[in-house]
């Protein structure tokens, strides 16, 4: 098993806001959680990191990664385990860059951070992840700053920089939700292929339950820091026992008998 997540809860000020939460995957699976704003998924997530925003803390439970507790993890454990062991994609991949430098400077940078990489080698690394997530003129690309980029563009930069060191887990928190409905569906695809490529399991939230069941082998559906469902993809949209799911399911066109989206 690649990931456990055992009864966590997490408190910010001391103060309870997720509670009881457990999941589990395996390598090479993909995990949705889907809820309203609020309920904890972004928490969720940066407990895995180890990176919780604030006051943030587990205060209960444990999370194994490869059956290492990683809680127990040295500062130097963490740094080689985040960016390439654990990767993350943000919401806006653009507040993640630096506004200031051009693309190829800080990935070049990052790639060289993480590595033995000479000059010449991450220029090259860089620019073949880049054109792995459908940027088309990764010299181009690796010459601009962020602002002269889309939202798209910025993201599948954000994308390529999380897989560059083929993790074995991508966390990604709305990766799309910063963006038009047509790009979101392009992106959505290029993600599951890249993915898939890399065998990588993945964690993607998202407020949307159809790229959850478009994506996902597993769902989980949080409700005011709690888990409300956990399951199977077809299980939790043929069968949904919460009627917080079914209300979420409701929402979502069905076409041809499949309720997603795509
Ligand atoms: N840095 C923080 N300080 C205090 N409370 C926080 C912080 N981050 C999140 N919370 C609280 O934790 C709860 C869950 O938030 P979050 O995990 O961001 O949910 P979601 O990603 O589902 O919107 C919310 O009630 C939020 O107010
Ligand atoms: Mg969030």
């Amino acid at each position: 098993m690649l990931l456990d997540v055992k009864k966590i809860a997490i408190a910010y000020q001391g103060q309870p806001m997720v509670e009881d939460v457990s999941f589990d995957l395996e390598a090479g699976e993909v995990l949705a959680i889907v809820g309203e704003s609020g309920s904890g998924k972004t928490s969720v997530i940066r407990a895995i990191l180890g990176c919780l925003s604030g006051t943030g803390k587990v205060n209960q439970g444990e999370i194994l990664f490869a059956g290492r507790n990683l809680a127990n993890l040295s500062n130097k454990e963490w740094l080689s385990l985040r960016g390439k062991d654990i990767a993350m994609i943000f919401q806006d991949s653009g507040n993640m860059l630096n506004p200031v430098q051009t693309i190829g400077r800080q990935f070049v940078e990052y790639l060289q951070l993480h590595s033995s990489l000479k000059k010449g080698e991450a220029q090259k690394k860089a620019s073949s992840l880049l054109s792995r997530m459908n940027l088309p003129d990764p010299q181009r690309v690796m010459e601009s700053y962020p602002f002269e980029l889309s939202g798209g563009m910025r993201q599948r930069v954000g994308i390529a920089m999380a897989l560059a060191f083929a993790p074995k887990l991508l966390l990604a928190d709305e990766p799309t939700s910063a963006l038009d409905v047509t790009t979101q569906a392009q992106i959505v695809e290029e993600l599951m292929q890249v993915v898939q490529e890399a065998g990588a399991a993945m964690i993607i939230v998202t407020h949307n339950i159809g790229v959850a069941a478009h994506m996902a082998d597993k769902i989980m559906v949080m409700s005011g820091g709690r888990v409300v469902e956990y399951g199977a993809t077809a299980e939790v949209i043929d069968h949904p026992q919460a009627e917080y799911t079914r209300s979420l399911l409701a929402a979502v066109p069905e076409i041809g008998g499949h309720r997603y989206v795509g």
